[in-house]
């Protein structure tokens, strides 16, 4: 690995090691806080060594031409801001990123809003947003030359990191918690050949258990504690800002689970303007699960210096998370960027994924949280009709199919999470009805709706 191009600096204390240095916790020696990747080359300095803007922003768009493996990856096609390989021969990639971009009409007119959009990162070669960090962390593993690898996870990042480890030929170990993943999620790991052990514990314990086992064993730690994770989860920030030909959208807003996605994000905008590649940063919002929103009370009660871990409990499970590791990242990036951090509640987050579906978008509950969240902002009158938003929509609908199907049989809200928003359900359930099978008994079900 060639340390010259990148370095580690501490997010707590400022300190920095080589990457080779890092702890197999990726936490600081001196402080125990995370690691961010850094370029002293260029990214830092002025001077001559810095990359021409306009050179990479046309070389980046013709490489979406190019044949190359590496040039058809949305994470290695912007290489030149992630020099994390000594030899990006050494990359391992699905042919992440490069995910669409949809105007979502229906509920921009809803919300009286013009400019409104889905980044849908559930596009992804596993269906989540975990593959483009996962491309990065995964290949500096191999570099380093693990033969294991491992996540806690609550479903994602296990499928990502078993899928890349097999493209690899690396083996891999996922811990979960027990009863607590969509089946969709623990499919893939097994699919994709990964050791899978589920603990009787939630998230959080889980990754307190893998943060002891990879000091005993020599096992590449792959959540996103692992600075090179978030690395990869920066250039969806370049693709947004590509697409809007480099002039940002006023607004962009995400899940909050373990906060790797919003401090990535956050570092990927900040990199952009630092390179003079665009001209400021957007808003970056974070919205959780009201059972689960460690993050929302931290920067409530104590403006982000503290953050009370929780028990966390929502059907979002892939945000059913009480104590994020990337808290403090998440903190800066939501108030260096004047963002919000919110929550929203069980039914808002069912509302708000039915109305995504009616879009033709399907997504993860976790997803959804982004619209019951804008739904919430423009409700208090700060995001105003004028403004662009994007909604980055982290994880493809049919991860979880049971939440899906458990909405529209009326089954998946108890009266008490329905209350006073009944109105609002009823018109999206659509439940799958058991006819006869004569086309008598097919037109009787559509009677008063076609012709
Ligand atoms: N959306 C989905 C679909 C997720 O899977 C996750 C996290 C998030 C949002 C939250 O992102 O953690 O970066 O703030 N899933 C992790 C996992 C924790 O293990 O798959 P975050």
């Amino acid at each position: 690995m060639d340390d010259n191009l990148h370095q580690l600096r501490c997010f707590g204390c400022g300190s920095r090691i080589a990457g080779a240095q890092a702890q197999p916790n990726f936490r600081c020696a001196v402080c125990g806080d995370l690691f961010e990747v850094e370029y002293p080359g260029w990214i830092q300095r002025e001077g001559p060594n810095r990359p021409n803007p306009g050179a990479l922003k046309w070389l980046w768009r013709e490489r979406r031409c190019s044949s190359e493996a590496l040039d058809q990856s949305g994470v290695w096609r912007f290489r030149e801001l992630l020099p994390i390989l000594s030899s990006f021969g050494n990359a391992v990639s699905l042919r992440e990123g490069n995910t669409p971009l949809y105007h979502l009409p229906r509920a921009a007119k809803r919300l009286g809003l013009d400019q409104l959009y889905a980044k849908h990162q559930g596009m992804n070669p596993t269906g989540s947003f975990k593959d483009t960090g996962m491309t990065a962390a995964l290949s500096a593993a191999r570099e380093r030359g693990f033969e294991w690898v491992a996540c806690a996870s609550t479903g994602n990042t296990s499928a990502s990191m078993a899928a890349y480890a097999s493209r690899a030929g690396i083996e891999s170990l996922v811990l979960i918690p027990e009863g607590k993943i969509a089946w969709g999620k623990l499919a893939q790991a097994m699919d994709y050949g990964a050791v899978t052990l589920q603990l009787k514990t939630d998230f959080d314990g889980c990754m307190r258990l893998l943060a002891d086992i990879v000091r005993q064993a020599p096992i590449y730690l792959l959540n996103s504690v692992n600075p090179y994770r978030l690395e990869g989860q920066k250039t969806p920030a370049f693709e947004i800002a590509e697409a809007f030909d480099w002039n940002v959208p006023d607004h962009v807003i995400v899940p909050g689970g373990n906060l790797g996605n919003s401090s990535a994000l956050g570092k990927g905008f900040r990199e952009l303007r630092e390179l003079k590649l665009v001209a400021r940063v957007p808003r970056i919002s974070v919205i959780q699960a009201a059972g689960a929103n460690p993050l929302v009370r931290s920067l409530n009660e104590t403006r982000g210096a503290v953050l009370e871990p929780m028990e966390a409990q929502t059907r979002a499970t892939a945000i059913r998370i009480g104590n994020p590791a990337s808290w403090r990242k998440a903190a800066r990036v939501v108030q260096e960027s004047d963002g919000w951090c919110l929550d929203v509640s069980e039914a808002e987050i069912a509302i708000a994924k039915a109305e995504l579906g009616l879009e033709g978008l399907g997504c993860e509950p976790a997803s959804a949280v982004t619209l019951a969240g804008l739904k919430k902002l423009r409700a208090q009158g700060v995001v105003h009709s004028g403004q662009t938003v994007v909604l980055v929509l982290t994880g493809h609908t049919l991860k979880d199919a049971d939440y899906t199907i458990d909405f529209h049989r009326g089954t998946l809200l108890s009266d008490e999470e329905k209350l006073g928003l009944e109105k609002e359900i009823e018109p999206l359930r659509r439940d799958a009805i058991t006819v006869d099978a004569t086309a008598a008994a097919v037109l009787e079900a559509l009677k008063g709706r076609v012709g």
